[in-house]
């Protein structure tokens, strides 16, 4: 391989970089760092993605930002610095911008600055020129609120850096009061040889995930290829619930209340499917419905009736009245399911009043009502005005029970569905004509197959500017939030009334928080409650403003437009101006609309430089699209599909070098190799009073299933800290009082360094340089430094590992974090052994492999993490875990 190299010196800092990577890449636009930074506090999700990006030519380049988000988040910051000059992006209504800057958007440079990509992402994309040897930093900020689904919460991180670099990482941090009841790491970015690039550690409240790749491991995933990381990261956790009343919480004026209770009888339900037959639903559409159905009247209780329309131009019921669940009905109904065929033109309108006269001949106490459309086109034929069928709808369903509508594959008249569910307290989802239809289609099942609670109603005291407050129904697995402002001043609690209708009849909750409970926010944290709130509000305004009609539909316009400029959200109503130094066109970057849609046909990206297809592997073919022109390809567990050609993929000529795939919701599919990790919370060990610490305690890594176990560090000269026999690798240390006082690697057989805290010194066997903390990058072979403030990055080989430098009652020291070493039973030192596994016996004892010892529930100080927080661990003798880790 052939390397480059460039030296420079800025700053009186000594600032080397030398580049590693091969010639073959265009190096003069280098991405030297990308850095993803979420942080969720109660379901509230603020991410940051900072991409610093040097210009290393002796000439000014055009130089490209481009990321992935998911669809339901607004973004709500977006600067560029540069030269020491910070351009920040402009919230403004959207029409205002629109003229404004009717220049840029009429040379079409605002139409792809944010496009909606496949299923849940959509792309961010802008260019700034930079000069000659200068570098610019992107910084992309957007928030999100959590939803739960089929009883977890999901954040979805996507990486596709476009490059390979040493400085790449997530860091994910979460805060959930009272506590997190499990958690896993999912998606695509979690498999095979990056899943030890991810590490998970817990408390009861907190959890950190971080995933700190080595340059040469991401070329290495799946979907992965010479250009880097292209993935995504799935968090999915939930947090326990202790009280039936839900989680109140407030703070500077804002609360939050979160209602979702599990200690419930199902209530036995009434559905019908209202399915869609029509010419169009031919080939596989009604193929995977009918399979869909199969499967979801596999799943139905015993005690819950049901009912089936199928319906083109006519209509036809599987039996007239709803019939309970009986494993007769069910093979009745399935014998009736497996004959449908498609036939004709789209009579929706007769259809969904065929399903509601069903119900309605049915109602019952005690039973929750539900009415699930089905259609993948266009009403054509009865009545066909969409407006005049809306209200026939409305009128006959009268608000005593949901519709929702699912729009199968982009020849439905989405914005109709949407509104005729809206009206009536449901919701439209799209099914994608993809080959997992059948799978959503089972998966928006199973959100509404549970119903808990109807007629759902919270109440509060001395508080305004509420979110919705009445909910039709609540399902096992979902959860009602509600937010608000405190309005009155005065109050020293917070109180609140759910009132509802269970199994058994009425019930009503109760729950109350002082106002001196109310959670106190880190400064990073500040007014999240209230962004929160008008998060909330403005993403339920919008889905109301559907149903609305003149003045209201105004002001719900208006409110909407207020709160997203007030908080700088980027939504359907605003837009954002991005501005840039002089000379350079200004560009707007608009919300796309979802449902005009169809999912942009993502061109598989090319490293900058080269006209090559990289393609690490080739997919199989599953299938041929039915006259579409498509082929269906599986990779190693993903399903995309591409144009038909003769030749392979990504070698056909007629439309360009370029193959597409489409975006889909590929992480569906990817749940294998998981890290899945259920409850070590569940029986809180009682706090004893911690003993003084003495020394050093280090707290372990530990699989994110358990509490940590934690010891005292015996004084000692020197540590072995880890040791990695395999690739030559070992990390010293020597304490001073409260942590590390020097850390030494050795590498191979020339590469040492040695970290102080007042210097870092390297050599390579050939020369040595020496840094000061603060900013500085090497780079070479499989070495890199990362150099900040108060942080090291250090990696060597496969190994990874971070330097914090803390600072306490006067003492700066040091401590060591192991982000990544080989899953490698030969690995010694202290740090070693990724992910101890014990066992927690009766009576406080701790057993690891056929070991036990009697611990004490204590707590450590973090420092892996530059905040330090302080954990509980289980407290153990350090020879317990370690005989032989002292070094000579
Ligand atoms: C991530 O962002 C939070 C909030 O701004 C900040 O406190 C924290 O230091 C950041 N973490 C990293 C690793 O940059
Ligand atoms: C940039 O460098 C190339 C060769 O390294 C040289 O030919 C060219 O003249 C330089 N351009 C400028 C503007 O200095
Ligand atoms: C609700 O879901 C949870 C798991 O998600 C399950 O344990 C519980 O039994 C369900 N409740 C009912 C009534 O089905
Ligand atoms: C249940 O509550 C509703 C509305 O609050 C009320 O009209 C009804 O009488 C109550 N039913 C019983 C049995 O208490």
């Amino acid at each position: 391989m052939d390397r480059g190299a460039l030296s420079l010196t800025l700053f009186g800092f000594c600032f080397i970089f030398i580049s590693g990577a091969p010639t073959t890449k265009d190096q003069s636009i280098d991405i030297y760092s990308f850095h993803i930074n979420s942080t969720v506090t109660s379901r509230y999700a603020v991410t940051v993605i900072t991409s610093r990006v040097a210009n290393r030519l002796n000439e000014s380049k055009e130089v490209h930002f481009q990321v992935q988000i998911p669809k339901h988040a607004f973004i709500s910051r977006f600067r560029m610095t540069m030269e020491g000059k910070t351009y920040d992006g402009v919230v403004k209504e959207k029409e205002e911008a629109q003229q404004q800057y009717s220049q840029a958007v009429s040379r079409g440079e605002s139409a792809g600055i944010i496009s909606s990509v496949g299923r849940t992402l959509e792309e961010f994309k802008t260019s700034v020129t930079v000069a000659a040897f200068s570098k610019v930093t992107f910084e992309l900020t957007y928030e999100e609120l959590l939803k739960r689904q089929h009883g977890k919460y999901q954040l979805l991180i996507n990486a596709q850096p476009m490059q390979t670099m040493a400085d790449f990482k997530i860091d994910v941090y979460i805060l959930e009061n009272p506590s997190i009841s499990f958690l896993e790491v999912n998606g695509g970015l979690n498999t095979k040889e990056l899943a030890n690039a991810v590490t998970i550690t817990r408390s009861d409240k907190e959890a950190w995930v971080s995933f700190y790749p080595t340059r040469e491991q991401q070329t290495n995933c799946d979907s992965c290829g010479e250009n880097g990381l292209n993935g995504d990261l799935i968090i999915m956790y939930d947090v326990t619930r202790q009280v039936p009343s839900g989680e109140l919480k407030a703070s500077e004026g804002y609360f939050v209340h979160y209602f979702a209770p599990t200690d419930i009888q199902r209530i036995p339900k009434n559905v019908v499917f209202v399915i869609d037959r029509s010419g169009s639903m031919s080939g596989r559409k009604i193929q995977q419905t009918r399979e869909a159905l199969l499967k979801i009247l596999g799943d139905i209780s015993e005690d819950d009736h049901f009912g089936l329309v199928t319906f083109d131009s006519h209509i036809d019921v599987w039996n007239p009245e709803l019939l309970s669940a009986s494993e007769g009905n069910l093979q009745k109904a399935k014998d009736f399911v497996r004959k449908i065929t498609h036939g004709g033109s789209t009579n929706i309108n007769d259809a969904v009043i065929k399903g509601v006269e069903m119900i309605n001949r049915h109602q019952q106490e005690g039973s929750a009502s539900i009415l699930i459309l089905l259609t993948d086109g266009a009403p054509n034929t009865g009545e066909s005005d969409p407006i005049k069928i809306q209200a026939n709808v409305k009128k006959a369903i009268g608000g005593k029970f949901p519709l929702y509508c699912l729009g199968f594959g982009f020849d439905v008249n989405f914005e109709f569905l949407q509104k005729m569910a809206l009206e009536n307290s449901g919701h439209a989802v799209r099914i994608y004509e993809d080959s997992d239809a059948d799978l959503q289609l089972q998966g928006f099942y199973e959100e509404v197959a549970t119903p808990l609670l109807t007629n759902i109603q919270l109440n509060y005291i001395g508080v305004g500017n509420l979110t919705q407050t009445t909910f039709r129904h609540y399902y096992n697995g979902s959860e009602i939030v509600v937010a608000g402002q405190i309005t009155d001043n005065s109050l020293d609690s917070l109180q609140t009334t759910v009132i509802a209708i269970s199994r058994n009849g009425n019930v009503s909750y109760q729950d109350a928080i002082l106002t001196k409970d109310f959670v106190d926010v880190s400064p990073q944290h500040e007014n999240i409650m209230e962004r929160l709130w008008a998060h909330l509000t403005v993403k339920q305004l919008l889905e109301k403003e559907v149903t609305l009609h003149g003045l209201e539909k105004e002001a719900a316009r208006k409110e909407v437009l207020c709160l997203s400029l007030k908080y700088k959200f980027v939504t359907p109503l605003t837009s954002m101006v991005v501005t840039k130094p002089q000379g350079e066109s200004t560009q707007v970057a608009h919300k796309p609309k979802e449902q005009e849609q169809k999912p942009v046909k993502q061109k598989l990206r090319l490293p900058s430089g080269t006209t090559r297809l990289i393609r690490p592997q080739q997919p199989r073919k599953v299938g041929r699209g039915r006259g579409r022109e498509e082929d269906y390809y599986e990779y190693s567990g993903f399903y995309f599909s591409a144009p038909h050609r003769n030749s392979d993929l990504g070698r056909g000529r007629g439309r360009g070098r370029h193959s597409y795939i489409s975006a889909h919701d590929y992480y569906f599919f990817s749940n294998r190799d998981r890290t899945s990790v259920h409850d070590p919370m569940e029986v809180k060990p009682t706090i004893k009073v911690p003993p003084p610490v003495e020394g050093v305690r280090v707290l372990i890594s530990h699989h994110a299933q358990q509490k940590p176990l934690c010891y005292d560090l015996p004084p000692s000269s020197s540590l072995e800290l880890l040791k990695d026999p395999s690739s030559d690798f070992i990390m010293n240390g020597s304490l001073s009082t409260k942590g590390f006082k020097l850390i030494d690697f050795h590498y191979k057989t020339n590469h040492y360094l040695r970290i102080t805290s007042d210097a870092i010194e390297y050599s390579d066997g050939l020369s040595k340089s020496s840094f000061l903390w603060g900013s500085a990058n090497y780079e070479k072979d499989s070495v890199s430094l990362i150099i900040r403030a108060n942080e090291v990055d250090i990696a060597m080989g496969s190994i990874r590992v971070v330097i914090l430098q803390h600072k306490k009652d006067g003492e700066v020291f040091l401590w060591p974090d192991v982000k990544q070493q080989p899953n490698n039973p030969d690995t010694q030192g202290i740090l070693g052994a990724a992910r101890l596994k014990y066992e927690e016996l009766q009576g406080s004892v701790i057993k690891i492999k056929d070991k036990e010892k009697k611990a004490t529930w204590s707590k450590a100080t973090d420092y892996r993490r530059s905040s330090a927080p302080e954990l509980g661990c289980w407290l153990v003798p350090f020879q317990f875990i370690h005989a032989k880790a002292v070094a000579s």
